[in-house]
């Protein structure tokens, strides 16, 4: 299995990360296990959650997803084999959000509790929170990393400019930074990670983990209109992508997994895995069938043609 780095962490991570927000969602506590147990025999052990999921999801409050995970390295005994990424900061209810200093020792605590665990190997800030000093974000991650209770961290949804000032608070104050990204970025939604984040990721030397990288399961081909989605949990977050563009990318994604004996979703994430800045993309599933499909990209090179037509036909103006 091929290994690369978080940034300049030292951690060790294979090129796909299996997505958490599914744990206590659209995987009950049953299949979650089952999820999990495939991914260590497939090799991988790459995992993101978040203190907050699945909040949404009807009779939820947040954290179901650590609590499950927490029961799973529990009863495996096995949290030594796998690499944790969790956040911290998005709106849990009563108040609890943000990334002041006070906030974040609360909220770790209560996700080692959650995780059963007394350390989480990347420790992200979910969004940006403007009405913190960065410098307070940052030290206080300083104080966990000396205490043992996480061992890098990341950033998810920064702006370009706000990452790159998170950098050089961290270099000013010789605080440590942020060494990964999470930004969405997929076949389809391009525009907010290349137009400037991607730059700022290779010029600082950061590992960069996208999320959505499905597209919330569009990518895999397997709705062809809104109305087939309709029903499904995902529904909300799918529609947007049923337009002209939207169908040219899946005919691109049939044409080249025709070419290739492969699968849409699997082409979908290797499209991802062919550009250098991206470290490894995250990507959930809700059946042993379709996790076992997504971790056969990790097996899986797109020829430069293949990459090439992709690019073209998701393009967001096409030449005309
Ligand atoms: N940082 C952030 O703000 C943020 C935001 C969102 C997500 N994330 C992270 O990114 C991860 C990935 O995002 P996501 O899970 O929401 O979306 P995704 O990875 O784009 O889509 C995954 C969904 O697609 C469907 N799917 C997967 N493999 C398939 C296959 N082979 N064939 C058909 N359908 C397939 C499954 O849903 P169904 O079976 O239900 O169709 C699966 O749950 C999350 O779990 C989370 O860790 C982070």
């Amino acid at each position: 299995m091929k290994k690369r780095e978080l940034g300049h962490s030292g951690i060790e991570v294979p090129t796909l990360c299996f997505g958490g927000n599914v744990f206590g969602w659209t995987a009950d506590e049953q299949r979650s296990f089952e999820l999990l147990d495939a991914l260590l025999e497939s090799g991988l052990n790459f995992v993101d959650t978040a203190d907050v999921y699945s909040h949404w999801a009807p009779g939820n409050h947040g954290g179901e997803s650590e609590t499950i995970l927490g029961k799973w390295f529990k009863a495996r005994g096995n949290r030594s084999k796998v690499i944790l990424a969790t956040k911290v900061g998005s709106p849990m209810g009563e108040g609890k959000k943000g990334l002041s200093k006070n906030y974040i020792r609360q909220a770790v605590e209560d996700s080692l509790k959650r995780l059963q665990t007394d350390y989480i190997d990347l420790y992200q800030s979910h969004r940006d929170d403007e009405s913190t000093p960065q410098a307070d974000t940052l030290g206080i991650y300083a104080d966990l990393i000396k205490e043992g209770k996480i061992r890098a961290i990341g950033a998810s949804n920064f702006t370009a400019e706000r990452l790159q000032s998170a950098l050089e608070v961290s270099r000013k104050h010789n605080l440590p930074r942020y060494e990964t990204l999470q930004p969405e970025y997929n076949l389809y939604d391009r525009s907010g990670y290349e137009s400037s984040l991607e730059a700022t990721c290779v010029k600082n030397e950061l590992g960069v983990i996208p999320y959505f990288s499905l597209a919330s399961g569009f990518l895999s081909g397997k709705y062809r209109s809104a109305e087939e989605a309709a029903s499904k949990p995902r529904a909300g977050m799918v529609k947007k992508y049923f337009n002209e563009r939207g169908m040219r990318i899946l005919e691109s994604l049939d044409e080249v997994s025709r070419e290739l004996n492969a699968k849409p979703a699997q082409v979908a994430l290797a499209w991802l895995m062919a550009h250098p800045s991206i470290t490894a993309p995250i990507a959930s599933a809700t059946t042993v069938e379709q996790l076992r499909e997504l971790v056969g990209a990790t097996r899986l090179e797109l020829p430069h043609g293949a990459v090439e037509k992709l690019s073209q036909a998701s393009a967001e103006v096409v030449a005309a």
